[in-house]
């Protein structure tokens, strides 16, 4: 045993060594309580994964350890170990627009590339009561201007088709994307599969609509795909210039489950580009 941690001692000082601190700006999700004492995701078992934002934090060095990037930190508590599950570093730069908005289509927003905690577009309008799925009236719905007008058009051309469509969840700020963050982590641990980092969800880009249908019951889940909803979305909302980010194909590329709720309105122009002809249902 003793060996045993003699050599991942090793292992881990060569490989911080290659990995040099730099000056990157990071931002980091803070466990409430306790952090890591070691680089172990085992290690702090009763850790409590309330997670805060702060910045007051410098970072010695970075660290790959089983295949976990490890963040060697210190404020004023000491030095403490993070997990890359719970940091999130601060993308390079992001063109935006005049107003401070991302020009809609463009931003990578995936497992690797974040947009800022504290990005919000400018032109986020409530998605009107009707639109929102029954029994979540009273959720608050925010989405870009553009794209609840896209929405909502889509959303009354299957009313017209005799298909209900309704949003679950659309805007979502970096800290709300934390809470749930923080309870897919409670709930299926470090390595959940489900939940996007603040700063890395779709959501925040205001452009995202989680959908359902009557069908299920407007819930949550994968048998939406059997849905009379869903298969009428597959063969319309590319002509809205909205794809489906995480189709089932793609869960090796993208790292999140099967979600055939979760679209994106990318923009007729950008729609174009990327699919040109025959135009498909799933972003690239
Ligand atoms: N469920 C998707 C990946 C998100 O949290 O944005
Ligand atoms: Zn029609
Ligand atoms: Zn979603």
């Amino acid at each position: 045993m003793k060996r045993l941690i003699l050599v991942f001692l090793l292992l881990f000082i060569a490989s911080s060594m290659a990995i040099p601190a730099d000056n990157r700006t990071i931002s980091f999700i803070l466990p409430q309580g306790t952090p890591f004492t070691k680089p172990d995701l085992e290690s702090d078992l009763d850790l409590d994964i309330q997670l805060f934002f702060t910045d007051d934090l410098k970072v010695l060095w970075k660290a790959e350890i089983d295949d976990v990037h490890w963040y060697r930190c210190y404020n004023d508590d000491g030095f403490f170990y993070l997990p890359e599950m719970l940091v999130v570093e601060y993308p390079e730069k992001l063109k935006l627009d005049q107003n401070g908005n991302i020009e809609i289509g463009l931003a990578e927003v995936d497992r690797e590339y974040a947009i800022p905690l504290d990005y919000r577009p400018d032109d986020l309008v409530p998605v009107p009561e009707i639109y929102r799925a029954e029994g979540y009236e009273w959720r608050d719905m925010l989405l870009r201007r553009k794209a609840a007008e896209v929405f909502e058009r889509l959303i009354d051309h299957a009313e017209q088709d005799g298909v209900h469509i309704r949003i679950l969840s659309a805007f979502r700020d970096a800290e709300y994307q934390a809470n749930l963050y923080a309870g897919a982590i409670r709930r299926d641990g470090f390595f959940q599969n489900s939940i996007a980092k603040p700063g890395h969800s779709e959501h925040q880009l205001g452009t995202v609509c989680d959908l359902t249908t009557s069908e299920i019951n407007s819930g949550l889940s994968k048998s939406f795909e059997n849905t009379i909803a869903y298969q009428w979305l597959r063969d319309h909302v590319t002509d809205y210039g909205i794809s489906l980010t995480y189709p089932k194909y793609k869960v090796e590329v993208t790292g999140y489950i099967y979600e055939p709720w979760h679209y994106r309105y990318m923009g007729k122009d950008r729609w174009l580009v990327l699919d040109r002809d025959p135009k498909i249902f799933y972003t690239r």
